[in-house]
């Protein structure tokens, strides 16, 4: 290969613009382009192909990457809503679907699974990825990359996966998107890098980089992250590419002069490929002339490009050239959506008897709200080639269950969510009154989410809380179904409303899967991946936090509005809490109601002391004590109550859904190995350390059945150091 060859792997270029007039032929066949992202037109894609096989002097075929997020044509539910099924298989099965139907447009590579850990809802990108915990997303992250990738990557419907955004990208700063992120290596390796690891274990065959400043050099200038962990440590033989721009951005952060440092930060760190920009293009020749830049890392950049489209298969002429296959069955995945959509749905708050609603007790049903009839703002951020016209919106199912049973009766009451015109309310409020129940659909359309779109407040946007309030005033049962991209600050709608059913974006089977939940079709199931605050000023609130030296405790009551104003300065309890808005958010990590009344109890352990290499058996029984049969998901948390560096008051360490028919008590099967109470202790040393552990299990991290267990290790060491 020619040094021009050689720099050309490692540029990607977007290909948005259409073809022709191509631009991009004559880079391919001069050999200086490898990869191209953003068109999913199959001829546009076969005809770049064949440029690069049939007229480059290397035949070497393109890299053609998509956001393949949350589905296709087909639209899945945002992650964050697929993280709130806990159902790996299930979310294993939708990135299948979904490379089905992209492989067809000649899609060889996507931009997913997203990894990033966040503990703050006002950040866009909470709707992107699994929410807080590094167990929950490791799991879904892995099932994402096989569902993409197969077993098989050299099979035709394989795409490659790419975790992202490496690395840290979930503790921006503010909750601002692109912001500097201060993580301490201790945090970044307990937390951060747990779910990129799993990835790299489970054969994920790319990462990208995240635009973050990461304690003071930008991720993609970062070698500590690309060379020393990803590389050295965990044996990474993928590729890396950038994200947007990200290299030309280094100037921007204030690391970098020039677009020619960029490149060399960015070559040398560890980034393979640049995506849409023109440093590596424009000046890794000139730096290589004048050894500003090691050749073995451009040549190693090189191999690692070659050997994921190897591994793709990609030479092989069956596999790039995509005969233009119309979407053979485009139902295909539809089934797979909608469980989806109808698992991720977390029922938050239930008034015992308004859920789920009868055909034949009701006469009348009220449907308002501006997400009731919004096919597109349910399919959510990250939906470049959803297929709005499949949308099934819950208005849409209303109708057709209703046909011939009760009238529905619909008000949008106000134009989009952040409307606050309220000139509509009162045809709202008067179908409010001729009704016998009210939904209420409200929530955030998908722009006020993904990308960019961070909120710094998180209620109901526009007029949608005074709607709540005016339809309560109004005095029939009401139900909230909210649609949204995000945690949301809802202490103002709760108080007016009789039940919640929190939809995330739930895709393009938002209708059957609501419609079903909330006519008793389906029982709700979903729970919660990711913490909801109280207030803003909570955030960063998580469940898995750090104990500290003053803890709050149930007896810290104090609140701001009932203060004597004298009163003595160590009197309200001197532990971590707001005067004005105690330490508990608004629903913990893990929570999630069903129309079933579900028991746990007979917690057994295997045993109650581990040597390492142990695994502990833990079985629970959950008793069903109502008609409904339901799916719960079981949650096992531990506590390592002394250790070499402080751990969290709980961590996930397993977790199980089960079904639970009606009347009956089902037996479940939890487990923990000894090196899943691993962690990195100080100077950043892997250990697994002798101690005492508490365990609990339950529906939600606030679980109470518990229980405790030792670990021993061998007497001549106080801890066990494991590779990692
Ligand atoms: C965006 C995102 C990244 C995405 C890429 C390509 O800026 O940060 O997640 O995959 O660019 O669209």
């Amino acid at each position: 290969m020619t040094v021009a060859e050689k720099i050309g792997q490692l540029v990607q270029s977007d290909a948005s613009y259409g073809y022709p007039p191509d631009y991009l032929g004559d880079a391919i066949r001069a050999g200086q382009l490898g990869a191209v992202l953003n068109t999913s037109n199959v001829a546009h894609v076969n005809e770049l192909q064949r440029i690069a096989m049939e007229e480059s002097r290397l035949s070497i075929p393109l890299l053609v990457g998509r956001d393949v997020i949350h589905g296709f044509a087909t639209v899945a539910p945002i992650p964050l809503g697929q993280a709130a099924t806990w159902n790996p298989h299930l979310v294993q099965a939708g990135a299948r679907a979904a490379a089905l139907e992209a492989c067809c447009t000649g899609i060889n590579w996507t931009f997913a699974p997203m990894i990033d850990i966040t503990r703050d809802p006002r950040w866009g990108r909470i709707a992107e990825s699994f929410g807080e915990d590094p167990l929950l997303a490791s799991r879904l992250g892995v099932a994402m990359v096989r569902g993409f990738q197969t077993d098989d990557p050299m099979q035709p419907t394989a795409i490659a996966a790419c975790a992202k955004h490496f690395a840290a990208y979930g503790a921006t700063e503010g909750g601002r998107d692109y912001s500097a992120t201060q993580v301490p290596e201790n945090e970044l390796r307990n937390v951060h890098l747990r779910p990129f690891q799993a990835a790299v274990d489970a054969g994920v065959l790319s990462l990208m980089t995240s635009f973050s400043d990461v304690d003071g050099v930008p991720a993609t200038a970062n070698a500590f992250l690309l060379r020393s962990i990803l590389r050295e440590e965990w044996q990474f033989a993928g590729l890396v590419v950038s994200d947007w721009q990200s290299v030309q951005q280094l100037q921007t952060h204030g690391l970098t002069a020039s677009d020619a440092e960029s490149a060399a930060e960015a070559i040398t760190a560890g980034v393979d490929i640049e995506m849409a920009g023109t440093c590596y293009q424009t000046h890794l020749a000139e730096l290589l002339t004048a050894g500003a830049i090691d050749p073995q890392r451009l040549d190693a950049a090189v191999a690692n490009v070659l050997r994921v489209k190897c591994r793709l298969g990609l030479f092989d002429s069956a596999r790039y050239r995509i005969t233009d296959r119309t979407r053979g069955d485009v139902t295909a995945g539809d089934e797979t959506a909608k469980a989806l959509a109808q698992q991720s749905c977390v029922l938050l708050k239930h008034t015992a008897g308004v859920l789920p609603l009868s055909a034949t007790a009701i006469n009348t049903l009220g449907v308002l709200g501006p997400l009731a009839d919004a096919p597109y703002q349910q399919l959510g951020t990250w939906i470049f080639d959803g297929d709005v016209e499949r949308s099934v919106t819950p208005l849409e199912s209303l109708r057709e269950l209703a046909a011939g049973q009760f009238e529905v009766k619909y008000e949008r009451a106000l134009m989009h969510s952040r409307s606050k015109d309220t000139s509509q309310f009162e045809q709202a409020l008067a179908v409010a009154q001729q009704s016998d129940a009210v939904l209420l659909f409200l929530g955030e359309e998908s722009i006020l989410s993904g990308e960019a779109h961070s909120r710094a407040n998180i209620d109901l946007p526009g007029a949608q809380v005074e709607l709540v309030a005016a339809v309560r005033a109004i005095g029939k049962p009401v139900v909230a179904v909210i649609l949204a991209g995000r945690p949301l600050t809802l202490a103002n709608v709760l108080e007016h409303v009789d039940a919640v059913l929190f939809c995330w974006h739930p895709g393009t089977f938002a209708g059957p899967a609501i419609t079903e939940l909330l006519f008793g079709a389906a029982v709700p199931s979903g729970k919660l991946p990711v913490t909801f605050p109280r207030v803003v000023g909570q955030i960063p609130i998580f469940y898995n936090h750090k104990n500290t030296g003053r803890p709050p405790s149930a007896d810290t009551v104090a609140h701001i509005d009932s203060l004597d104003s004298r009163a003595p300065q160590t009197s309200l309890g001197m532990s971590a809490y707001y005067l004005d808005a105690g330490f508990e958010p608004q629903f913990p990590f893990g929570f999630g109601l069903s129309y079933a009344t579900l028991r746990y109890h007979d917690l057994r352990l295997s045993q109650s002391e581990l040597m390492p290499g142990d695994e502990l058996q833990v079985s629970v029984r959950i008793t069903n004590d109502s008609e409904y049969d339901c799916e719960e998901v079981a949650q096992l948390y531990i506590r390592d109550v002394a250790a070499n560096v402080t751990r969290p008051v709980r961590e996930l360490k397993d977790f199980s859904r089960v079904r639970v028919p009606a009347g009956q008590t089902v037996d479940v099967s939890l487990a923990l190995h000894t090196d899943d109470l691993g962690f990195f202790g100080r100077h950043n040393r892997w250990m697994v350390e002798a101690g005492a552990f508490e365990l609990w299990v339950g529906a939600d991290s606030n679980a109470t059945l518990g229980d405790r267990f030792t670990l021993q290790v061998p007497p001549d060491a106080s801890t066990l150091s494991t590779d990692r």
